[in-house]
């Protein structure tokens, strides 16, 4: 993605891998400062994901495919058994980071695949190293075709409404929500976006924002209870969210408050699109209410940016995800094409 810094506009990934540390856009500094985080191993790279210094699901992914990357090469002895007990702690630690964002263990079993059975050290290192990096540039390009696919629903003038970041902050790069909204903005047609600013860590406002306005792109943050409003007032022509997973029926777990935007688009005859590559996609569950939602710090709720707005001893609970049934979904924009079913 184009970044505006004081040397000029950059093209940055997300995340990256240089040697054997793990570099990422830090995501709690933003929108006020763009800093990069350096994390040295994989326990701290855990925790980067843990803390959502990295955060969306494709870019938690990459994130953790390249943390057992740093696993592999921080063993330094050349004993087999000791390196797959290592690699096994290490994959136990990784998954444990986030609970929801399928990619996260997509990713991680894709490299712990490949180096299985491996019958040297040194060369499972370089194996494991390899893996993580064509995991992250296939993210990269599969959310490059998510914006080519879905581009094409995007007629010159069209007003689409997104909630909370799935650009290409959440990915490597590009976004899955976003990317078809800078693929048309590339092709020149006029669009323009009502962000939601997504409570309790408003990473609309926040995150999609600060990325909308790096490429230029025209848009209006608004406050998550007027989507409905905007919706009804037919200034909305489609939806596009992304996702953390889906099961295996078409069940869209994504960042709590999409179920409303569901129901509420259908109830007004607004398009409903869920932009998401094939390694958010969960095979062995069946629909998304088998899916644990996990359930973040009462403290997010109950103050924003450090600052409390609301009376102390209140109770609070604050799940980070909810699930937008198959039936809301008007179509799945994927790497693969624009389909009706997952
Ligand atoms: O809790 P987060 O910020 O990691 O939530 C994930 C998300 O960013 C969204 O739910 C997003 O829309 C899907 S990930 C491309």
């Amino acid at each position: 993605m184009k970044v505006k810094t004081a040397q000029g506009i950059r093209d940055y990934r997300t995340v990256w891998m240089e040697e054997s540390v793990v570099a990422m856009i830090d995501q709690t500094k933003l929108p006020h400062s763009f800093e990069i985080c350096r994390s040295p191993g994989y326990r701290e790279t855990t925790a980067a994901i843990r803390d959502m210094v990295i955060r969306g699901a494709p870019a938690i992914g990459a994130a953790a495919g390249y943390a057992i990357a740093q696993a592999a090469k921080e063993y330094a002895k050349q004993d087999l058994k000791g390196f797959s007990k290592h690699m096994a702690e290490a994959e136990k630690t990784v998954k444990s980071a986030r609970p929801t964002a399928y990619d996260l263990f997509d990713a991680v079993d894709c490299v712990m695949k490949r180096v299985e059975g491996i019958g040297s050290v040194d060369e499972a290192r370089r194996i494991a190293a390899e893996a993580s990096s064509s995991y992250a540039d296939r993210s990269m390009e599969n959310c490059r075709l998510i914006g080519v696919n879905g581009e094409k629903l995007l007629k010159n003038g069209c007003r689409v409404l997104t909630h909370c970041n799935a650009g290409a902050l959440a990915c490597v790069d590009y976004g899955t929500a976003l990317a078809p909204i800078r693929f048309a903005h590339y092709g020149k047609k006029e669009v323009s976006v009502y962000v939601d600013e997504t409570r309790p860590r408003l990473q609309g406002s926040k995150l999609t924002a600060w990325e909308l306005l790096q490429e230029g792109i025209n848009f209006s943050i608004i406050v998550d209870n007027a989507a409905g409003y905007f919706m009804r007032k037919r200034e909305v022509d489609l939806v596009i969210v992304g996702a953390d997973r889906i099961t295996r029926n078409g069940d869209v777990l994504n960042k709590v408050g999409t179920y409303e935007k569901a129901v509420v688009a259908k109830e007004n005859g607004i398009p409903f699109y869920v932009a998401v590559p094939e390694t958010t996609l969960d095979r062995e569950v069946v629909k998304g209410d088998d899916v644990f939602i996990e359930e973040r710090s009462g403290d997010e709720v109950l103050c924003i940016d450090g600052v409390r707005v609301a009376p102390s001893g209140s109770a609070t609970r604050n799940p980070s995800f909810d699930v937008t049934p198959k039936e809301y979904v008007s179509g799945y924009i994927t790497e693969k094409g624009i389909k009706k079913k997952f």
